[in-house]
């Protein structure tokens, strides 16, 4: 045998080879599939790190820029921490080859601007943290092709312009957070935030910015206030805008709104009207409450109602019978049959000129009396078969007393009782008996107990 023909030698240094390929660094920290290489004091990437891993943290670290290809040897990642770190800007292509990411973090880096090619291809990209950089534009298309994206943060950066136009809802259908707070932007692209996905207005986050107060940006943050948007809710104090653009000058809009009273005009007339449709079923004669709970939540709000058979009901045409709330709920104390039908509620916030709709369709019941007369009915008719129940074995005592004549079973009243049905099973007679009497089990039981004594 020749040394250097030996297959198995070839083998073990393909090992080896392998192996050193896949070690863990000793800064890092290899767990199962996710590999920690944060606050290890890395100015560059490792060197090698096992290709098997799925989610790797170099955060914490001074990392200032990625080699090309360098992830191009852990296809399977999914989640990549670089957070804390001193990139400035990404290597182009450098997630080429890592198209499963779901999870990308490259917050607080030195990021200043936001390139297209940055992230093309990662279609599965769920998160995408981008805060505390120095970001000041985002270019156009950075967010195409990114179909699962779900949250992006924007946050702390200075970033003046921002491309909503390239959000749609067939671009990004889970896109429910884009947080642009604490950022520079002062005139926005009201239409195409006006045209963002619903969802995604839900989530945007443009507080702390160095908006320009005028009355269309009033009127978005006022929609947003009214339908009850977090986004807008939790940051009450922090949404600011500046008169004039003059940064002395701002105020806190959504406290004060002095400023804008002179735009009620120019707030959009599109009502949200909301029609929330509910069944009631009551029977005749009971007292029934409609209430008028709409997505108008203000105090100064008045009530109309439209009924089937009384036509409009408002504060003033309240009769004995049927009365209004102050909070728009309405009161039919006896209803009859010939109230059933379609109840409109109308509320207006006569301030913000907004009106809201509910409906509820009310079936009232024939008169409960009918129901309870068929109630008593079958009451009386079990209360007649347990008599009979009972009359039929008061009236055929011979079988217990041929179980009480012998001797060897009458330990106790209640055994004897027991042996005596399954005695009984054997005559045909008692089947007869037994068959008439199963579905009441229960009084059965209760009935022999008390026989035995
Ligand atoms: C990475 O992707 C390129 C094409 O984009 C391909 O040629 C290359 O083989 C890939 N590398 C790996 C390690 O998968
Ligand atoms: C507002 O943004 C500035 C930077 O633009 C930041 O320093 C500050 O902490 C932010 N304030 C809040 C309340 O987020
Ligand atoms: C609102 O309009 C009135 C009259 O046009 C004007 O005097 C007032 O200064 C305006 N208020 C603001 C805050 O612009
Ligand atoms: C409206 O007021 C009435 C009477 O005060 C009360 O019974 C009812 O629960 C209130 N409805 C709502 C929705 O708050
Ligand atoms: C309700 O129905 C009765 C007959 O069932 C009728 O006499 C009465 O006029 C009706 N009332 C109203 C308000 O329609
Ligand atoms: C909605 O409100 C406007 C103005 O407040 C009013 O003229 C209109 O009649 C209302 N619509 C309904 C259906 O009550
Ligand atoms: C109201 O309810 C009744 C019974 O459930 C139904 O027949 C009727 O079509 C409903 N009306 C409306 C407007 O939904």
């Amino acid at each position: 045998m020749t040394c250097g023909l030996n297959p198995g030698f070839f083998l073990m240094l393909f090992c080896l080879l392998h192996s050193t390929e896949e070690t863990c660094p000793s800064v890092c920290l290899c767990i199962s599939d996710a590999v920690s290489c944060s606050s290890s004091g890395l100015t560059k990437l490792p060197h090698s790190l096992p290709s098997f891993c799925l989610s790797l943290d170099l955060s914490h670290n001074h990392i200032s820029w990625l080699s090309p290809g360098f992830f191009n040897k852990m296809p399977r990642l999914e989640n990549l921490l670089m957070a804390h770190n001193q990139l400035k800007a990404l290597t182009p292509g450098i997630f080429h080859n890592v198209s499963g990411l779901r999870h990308l973090d490259l917050s607080s880096n030195k990021l200043s601007v936001v390139e297209q090619h940055y992230f093309q291809g990662l279609w599965r990209l769920e998160e995408l943290l981008l805060f505390n950089n120095k970001i000041t534009r985002v270019e156009a298309s950075t967010l195409s092709g990114l179909s699962s994206l779900k949250k992006v943060y924007f946050s702390l950066n200075q970033i003046t312009d921002f491309p909503f136009f390239s959000i749609q809802d067939h671009s990004h259908p889970f896109l429910s957070m884009l947080d642009l707070s604490s950022n520079r932007l002062t005139h926005l692209q009201w239409e195409d935030v006006k045209a963002l996905p619903r969802l995604v207005q839900r989530g945007l986050y443009l507080y702390n910015n160095s908006l320009i107060c005028d009355c269309f940006m009033y009127s978005m943050f006022w929609h947003w206030d009214l339908r009850g948007y977090d986004s807008v809710k939790n940051f009450k104090e922090e949404h600011i805008c500046s008169i004039n653009g003059d940064p002395r000058s701002s105020i806190r809009f959504l406290k004060q709104n002095r400023f804008f009273l002179n735009c009620t005009v120019e707030k959009p007339v599109s009502q949200p009207v909301t029609v929330l449709l509910s069944n009631v079923l009551v029977s005749e004669g009971e007292r029934v409450r409609l209430d008028c709970q709409t997505s108008l939540t203000g105090t100064d709000l008045s009530f109309t109602w439209l009924s089937p058979s009384k036509g409009y009901i408002t504060k003033a045409s309240i009769d004995t019978l049927i009365s209004l709330f102050p909070n728009g709920t309405l009161e039919i104390r006896a209803t009859k049959v010939n109230d059933s039908g379609l109840y409109v509620c109308t509320a207006v916030d006569i301030k913000q000129a907004l009106n809201a709709t509910r409906e509820v369709n009310v079936t009232v019941l024939l008169p409960a009396a009918e129901l309870f007369n068929t109630g008593y009915t079958t009451l009386l008719g079990c209360m007649v078969t347990t008599v009979i129940i009972l009359v039929y074995l008061y009236l055929t005592p011979c079988r217990c007393s041929y179980c009480k004549r012998s001797k060897p079973y009458d330990s106790s009243g209640l055994s004897s009782v027991l042996f005596c049905s399954t005695r009984d099973q054997t005559k045909n007679q008692t089947d007869k008996h037994v068959a008439f009497i199963e579905p009441e089990h229960q009084t059965i039981k209760g009935l022999r107990i008390k026989v035995a004594i």
